[in-house]
């Protein structure tokens, strides 16, 4: 029997009470917390390689306009509307425009015609033709990550001027 200064031994089966209700408060608590960061994802989204283009409209044949933003020459022909990245396919510089009408990379002096075909320097390849599409509302869309043929323009079917 114990004195009154040595406390009471806790019966086993009390000790196994409180550690489950311990368990299922940690449970429930954890579980709380998890909820309340939901509504705060801690990935981002990874950027899309599609983007708008403008419309249709804006590329009647013998256009050729650079979109500084997204690092890409858009052609357009009687044939359709093209997409040429001006990423060197060497290291990745960006490619400048060069006297010939042809493309001059900065960084070790790779050189592309107007269509990317390699010229001379290091560049391994020509430079990537990209898919064009259209959305529903008719705007030109440009997937970067989808690499098409040279040559391969896309006629739209819809609002160009002939
Ligand atoms: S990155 Fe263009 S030649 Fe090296």
């Amino acid at each position: 029997m114990p004195g009154r200064l040595e406390p009471d031994e806790m019966p086993r089966r009390d000790w196994l009470g409180l550690a489950g209700l311990w368990t299922a408060a940690l449970a429930v608590g954890g579980s709380l917390v998890g909820m309340a960061r939901l509504p705060k994802p801690r990935v981002s989204p990874e950027a899309s390689s599609r983007f708008r283009a403008g419309s249709p409209l804006e590329y009647p044949p013998g256009t050729v306009k650079v979109l500084p933003d997204q690092i890409v020459r858009m052609i357009a022909t009687e044939a359709g509307v093209a997409a040429l990245s001006l990423v060197c396919t060497h290291l990745g510089c960006v490619v400048g425009e060069d006297a010939d009408g042809g493309f001059l990379c900065p960084c070790h002096g790779s050189r592309f015609d107007a269509q990317g075909k390699v010229l001379g320097g290091p560049a391994p390849r020509p430079l990537r033709w990209l898919e064009v599409s259209q959305a529903a509302d008719g705007a030109l869309v440009v997937d970067a990550a989808r690499e098409v043929p040279a040559g391969d323009f896309y006629p739209p079917t819809s609002g160009r001027p002939a």
